[in-house]
């Protein structure tokens, strides 16, 4: 099944509860905005393409929901589920992409009843784009590998991180699909471990070469010659910098220093040409997230936490930016990327 689906018969969202993986596949369904949202703030779905399609479908649940019996009063219910929604998680521009995506498609109805069914079948084409979005940039960027390559990678951009396929696992999987030997070392990504719980499950369930390392491990296996590339997803990419799961920013450093490429692999969708590195807000995450593990407690239980869910990576830490458009290399001029 697709991370994240509509589902017609309940008028509801279905997603894949990602916080389970691996050890249950569980699939839950969003009835309400509030449910959505929780489950967007704990990561039941995440990962930038998959939330512009939460975001997406977030809108036609509102539409669906809202008692509303004239086009303003369904248009002022729409905005405010927009603006809730958004509020979930700021970082990743995909989400508040998605929601205005679909709440630019209401200019196209001409009744109540035609607002919901515009913006369903909105945020059902925004859906199926992602698939070829990822196909395309796969294509594109397994140019960029060679058989017998191992990739590190962090987070997880694999298909459970959009509707499917995936962005930077996207790019592995179309080198595979080529008949390429593609290893992948796959970082835990603490304090979540999206890295190890689920970029792993994801190349097991393909048979695809994955070895598992923590964080700390990536400068040891780049300084023997165990990594011929990096390539990692993206969050948002403004005109400076890309930013992506906390860690990412130190991968880049590392990998300049062994002289590895280091690729990222992310949609159109995910670049904000309005930004800047120091104007984008960075998500705090609760430090309870450091403080236990699961139920198990690590750390002090009042120790002070400092926990942002993302960092920024310098365009100058770049080797190219791999887009369903093609591959792009330095200088990274939004402007002229985003024709
Ligand atoms: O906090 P998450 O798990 O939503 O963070 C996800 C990432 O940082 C991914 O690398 C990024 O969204 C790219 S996904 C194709």
């Amino acid at each position: 099944m697709r991370t994240i689906d509509w589902n017609d018969e309940s008028d509801s969202i279905v997603m894949i509860d990602q916080t389970l993986l691996p050890l249950e596949y569980k699939i839950i369904e969003c009835k309400t905005l509030s449910s959505l949202c929780e489950a967007i703030r704990s990561l039941r779905v995440r990962g930038a393409p998959a939330l512009g399609v939460a975001g997406a479908y977030g809108i036609a649940l509102a539409a669906t929901l809202s008692s509303a019996n004239d086009m303003d009063a369904l248009t002022k219910d729409l905005q405010v589920a927009a603006k809730t929604i958004k509020a979930t998680r700021p970082t990743a521009v995909n989400l508040a992409w998605g929601i205005d995506s679909t709440m630019d498609a209401i200019s196209d109805a001409f009744s109540l009843g035609s607002i919901k069914d515009v913006v369903l079948s909105e945020a059902r084409k925004i859906a199926d784009q992602d698939v070829e979005t990822n196909r395309r940039l796969g294509k594109h960027g397994a140019k960029l590998l060679e058989s017998g390559d191992t990739v590190m990678t962090h987070c997880n951009a694999g298909r459970l991180a959009c509707v499917d396929w995936g962005t930077a696992l996207g790019v592995i999987r179309s080198a595979v699909e080529t008949g390429k030997d593609i290893k992948v070392i796959a970082c835990e990504t603490r304090p979540l471990n999206q890295g190890g719980r689920i970029t792993t499950w994801e190349l097991m369930q393909d048979n695809i070469d994955v070895t598992l390392i923590s964080d700390s491990m990536s400068g040891h296996v780049m300084s023997r010659g165990m990594v011929d590339k990096v390539i990692v997803g993206a969050d948002r990419i403004t005109g400076d910098a890309v930013f992506n799961k906390i860690g990412t920013y130190t991968h880049s450093v590392l990998a300049k220093e062994h002289e590895i490429p280091f690729f990222v692999a992310a949609p159109i969708s995910t670049f904000d040409p309005e930004n800047w590195e120091d104007t984008v807000e960075i998500e705090q995450r609760d430090a309870n997230e450091l403080r236990f593990l699961k139920d198990q407690q690590i750390a002090p239980a009042d120790v002070k936490v400092y926990n942002p869910a993302f960092d920024a990576t310098p365009m100058e830490n770049v080797t190219a930016i791999i887009t369903e458009k093609g591959v792009f290399y330095p200088p990274f001029l939004l402007d002229e990327l985003l024709v």
